[in-house]
């Protein structure tokens, strides 16, 4: 069996697809001063490329520990042609937040489906902690946003309680969800999984305070 051609070449890719080891200098990252979001956890890349259509003015950086996805991520990104705005990074999230991203430099952070982990022993691997928020706050500006999306109820609570106790945070009323014209017209994938099967989601958005 022959291997499968790749669509874009290393070089195409990597004008999305970037490492990232230290400070981030956003505008030397995307060659101008323009406000920036995160998607932690980008998957597929699905929010990624709607996102950076629908609002050019600002950019985007999709953040996933998994090589298979930060490159799907890329290569969609690269389809739709919206690389001028967007870069994906192959980091886990709770080290790229601490080490490289500057205090009050985001405007906003995405979180759409954080993997639950199930097994008590796993548990500690998951994304919402005290630590993770702090560093959420950190990295936001005043009166930047966090968007949270999650599919499983008891993830949610502990998320949710969380925030709720965070003072630099002020819950904001929840976003009303978009109803799909087409078939990828979904926030993310999980969100369309999710939401064809009937699946309860569970959204909640925050404003960083002070
Ligand atoms: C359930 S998927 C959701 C993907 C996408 N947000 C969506 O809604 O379609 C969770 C994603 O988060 C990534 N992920 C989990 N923990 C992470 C971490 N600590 N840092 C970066 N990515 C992480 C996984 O690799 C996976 O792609």
């Amino acid at each position: 069996m022959g291997r499968r051609r790749a669509r874009f070449s290393d070089e195409e890719l990597a004008r999305v697809l970037v490492e990232l080891t230290g400070p981030i200098d956003w505008a030397l990252l995307f060659g101008n001063d323009n406000p920036v979001e995160l998607d932690v956890g980008c998957g597929k890349g699905l929010f990624l490329v709607r996102a950076a259509s629908e609002r050019p003015e600002v950019n985007f950086l999709g953040i996933d520990w998994s090589g298979r996805y930060a490159r799907a991520s890329a290569e969609r990104v690269l389809k739709a042609g919206v690389e001028r705005n967007v870069r994906v990074t192959r980091a886990d999230a709770r080290f790229l937040l601490a080490e490289c991203i500057p205090s009050s430099s985001v405007q906003a952070v995405h979180v759409y489906f954080p993997d639950p982990w199930w097994k008590k022993r796993h548990k500690k691997r998951r994304l919402f902690t005290p630590e993770f928020v702090a560093q959420v706050v950190r990295v936001l500006e005043p009166g930047g946003k966090l968007h949270v999306a999650t599919d499983v109820a008891e993830y949610a609570e502990v998320i949710f309680t969380l925030l709720d106790e965070t003072d630099a945070l002020r819950r904001l009323p929840p976003p009303t969800p978009h109803e799909p014209t087409h078939d990828l017209d979904y926030l993310t994938h999980f969100e369309r999984k999710y939401r064809k099967e009937g699946r309860p989601i569970f959204r909640g958005s925050y404003e960083r305070i002070g």
